[in-house]
């Protein structure tokens, strides 16, 4: 399957809620996009296409402007396109994509319980998983873990539990 890969921009904005509010009808903001648009951070956000057809959304952010950690933002296939290939290509785009920007880890968080089809998914593309545990209102959830694939050490390979600050984004 031929799939496009075009920048977020105000041409495919609302391509890219409709999927995004479809995906993660439990987040409740779009802060990031928000970000995204006016420059705030690093990151970068693509609405992926088939035949013209909106058929994905993936994205990456830098965690913290130390330009270590890219954490993937907002990755998935409309059910309409699952089962194809295209979630393994998304995923592949947005990790090579990452290495080229120099980042040091490519990360993400996720529900291991909502997001099962994605987990399977990580481990068949070698990450590693740990939970997140910190006292925030995704921590205590108990269901959520971070995935980690080592682009170039720089020693703190695991996350850790560091604060992910995300708790304005989901209602949970
Ligand atoms: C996770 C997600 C992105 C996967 O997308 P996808 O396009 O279905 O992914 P793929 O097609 O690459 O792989 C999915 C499965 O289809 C299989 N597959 C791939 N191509 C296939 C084909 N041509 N024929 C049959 N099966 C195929 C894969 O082997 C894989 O099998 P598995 O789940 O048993 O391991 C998608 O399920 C999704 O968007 N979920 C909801 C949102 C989400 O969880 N996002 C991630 C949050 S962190």
């Amino acid at each position: 399957m031929k799939i496009k890969f075009q920048a977020l921009s105000n041409k495919n904005f609302a391509d890219c809620i409709k999927l995004k509010e479809m995906l993660f009808p439990e987040s409740n903001s779009n802060i990031d996009y928000d970000k995204y648009f006016h420059k705030e951070i690093d990151c970068e956000y693509f609405v992926v296409y088939y035949k013209n057809i909106p058929c994905a959304i993936t994205g990456y952010y830098d965690f913290d402007g130390k330009h270590e950690n890219a954490f993937m933002g907002w990755f998935g296939v409309h059910p309409d396109f699952r089962k194809m290939g295209i979630g393994s290509k998304v995923f592949d785009f947005t990790f090579n994509l990452v290495k080229k920007r120099k980042y040091k880890y490519f990360r993400l968080y996720t529900d291991k319980k909502v997001n099962q089809d994605s987990v399977r998914l990580y481990i068949k593309k070698s990450m590693i998983q740990e939970p997140y545990t910190y006292p925030d209102k995704l921590g205590k959830n108990g269901n959520f873990v971070v995935f980690t694939k080592i682009i170039k050490s720089n020693g703190c390979d695991l996350w850790n539990n560091i604060a992910l600050n995300e708790d304005e984004n989901y209602n949970l």
